[in-house]
This record gives C-alpha cells, structure tokens and sequence, in this order.
C-alpha cells in the first residue's frame, strides 16, 4: 500500500529511523479499541491526503471519549462503541491510519511541530536547506498552517521557549535534526527518485524527536517564505534554479 502506511511500513525497517516513529496501524474497529485504550489519545489520518484533511483526533477521559475533526467541530460519546460507530460512519471503506499522540512541546501555550527542508543540489546530492517551527492555530489538531490557521517561526525561537532553554541543548536538537533529514532521504532513494523532500518532526514535551510524515515531490516552499528572514527561501528558489538546470544538461 502506498500513500501514508506504505511510508511508515517503509521507514520501520531502518534500525534508526524506527525508533522515532510513533506507534501506528491501519485503522479498523480493533485496532482503534485498542490504541485508544493503551493511549488515550490518538491520530486518525486519511492514507491518501495531505495537508492535514481528513484528520481527525480521538481522545478519552475518565467519563467519555472525544472527536475532534480538523474544521469541522467536536463530538462526545458515552461509550467506545459509539466512538467507534461515528469513525467508521467518517472514513466509509477509505484507508486510514491510527497512531499514537504524541504530546507535542508548546509554544506559548501552543503545540508546535517542525519542518526539516532538504534538496538535492547541481551535482544530485542531497543537502540540507533549512528548518522552520510550525506553531498550531488556536484549538488546533494540525500544524498545517493554511488549514489550521497556525503560524511559522524559527526553530531556536521555538525549542528555547519550551524544551531546550539551553543553547547547547538546542545546538544538540538541531544536529540531530540534520543528521536523521540525511538518513531519511538517503533511504528515501530506495523508494523513489525524488529532489526535494520535507520532513516533519514533532518535539515531545520531555525533548525526544519523533518523525511526523516525509513529504515528497512537492513540499511546500511558500512555507518558508512566512517567516521573518527570507534567506532560507531565497536558498530553496536557488537551489531549485541550479538543480533544474544541471538536470537539463545531465
Ligand atoms: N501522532 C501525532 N501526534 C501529534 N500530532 C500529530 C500526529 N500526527 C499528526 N499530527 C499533527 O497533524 C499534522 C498533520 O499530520 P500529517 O501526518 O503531517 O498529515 P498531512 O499529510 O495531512 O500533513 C502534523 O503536522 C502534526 O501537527
Ligand atoms: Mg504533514
């Protein structure tokens, strides 16, 4: 299966990319019962989509269970089976997959992921551009700026006002970062040719790096260009320019 469960099911089988994956399944009514329960919150996402439609968010609390869908309100359930009921009344005979929430870190009072951008370069060599801190929309469940109202700043901005106060240990998150954006699309070659790819990675709360989804053929630019600085844009549009016309001459 391709699409967001193919990625996953690929990425499992390198020894160090798995660990920074979070728990993840096809969605069924076991699957759901069952993550749900051991978690208490989790993602559902549509196999196919992108840019965050289709997600949907359950979580359970001591008294009921809870659906968020990304624009499209809240529900309560009494019990699992109705929960349960409504998702597959949603996702239809769609693929899904369920995975883990992870407890993303905040900033100012609001849950941030990060966005790694790597491209090959003239000589088709994959280099590392830049990384940018997307910071949710009020109320929420993605990061996706256009369809969650969320806004961009740079990864130091964030990481310093919540989980690494401290330069060093900022220096440290960020080469990781870097290393594991060379790992992923050096093995990303294996599954396809691509040129330019977006890696998303979430900060939980106590600091640890879990990878969100890689984005391939088409990751945003425009991303870049809402923060403040341009350079790392201008950098992108640039070494798009030089690929495409190496490429031409290859
Ligand atoms: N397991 C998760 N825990 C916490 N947040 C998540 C999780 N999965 C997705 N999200 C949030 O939802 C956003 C969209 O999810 P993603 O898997 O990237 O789907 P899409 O392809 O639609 O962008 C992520 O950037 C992140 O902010
Ligand atoms: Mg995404």
């Amino acid at each position: 299966m391709p699409g967001k469960w193919g990625l996953h099911t690929f990425y499992s089988k390198d020894r160090k990319i798995r660990r920074l994956l979070p728990k993840t399944k096809v969605l069924s009514k076991a699957s759901l019962r069952k993550l749900i329960k051991r978690y208490g919150s989790v993602y559902i996402k549509p196999n196919m989509e992108h840019m965050g439609k289709g997600i949907m968010k359950a979580v359970k609390t001591s008294k009921k269970y809870k659906l968020v869908r990304v624009n499209k309100g809240k529900h309560k359930f009494s019990n699992v089976q109705k929960l349960i009921r409504k998702v597959k009344k949603i996702t239809r005979n769609k693929p899904y997959i369920i995975q883990k929430t992870i407890p993303l870190a905040h900033y100012r009072g609001r849950s941030y992921d990060i966005r790694v951008m790597m491209m090959r370069n003239k000589q088709d060599k994959w280099t590392y551009i830049g990384m940018l801190a997307k910071v949710m929309g009020p109320s929420s469940i993605i990061s996706n700026i256009r369809r969650g109202g969320g806004y961009a700043i740079t990864v130091g901005q964030a990481l310093k006002k919540s989980v690494a106060p401290a330069a060093r240990k900022r220096k440290k998150l960020k080469r990781k970062l870097i290393k594991t954006s060379y790992r992923i699309c050096k093995r990303f070659n294996r599954y396809k040719y691509s040129s330019q790819i977006g890696i998303d990675y979430a900060v939980d709360k106590r600091g640890r790096l879990w990878l969100i989804e890689v984005n391939f053929d088409f990751p945003s630019h425009g991303l870049f260009a809402r923060l403040p600085d341009k350079s790392i844009y201008r950098l992108i549009k640039r070494t798009r320019a030089k690929y495409l016309k190496a490429k031409g001459r290859r």
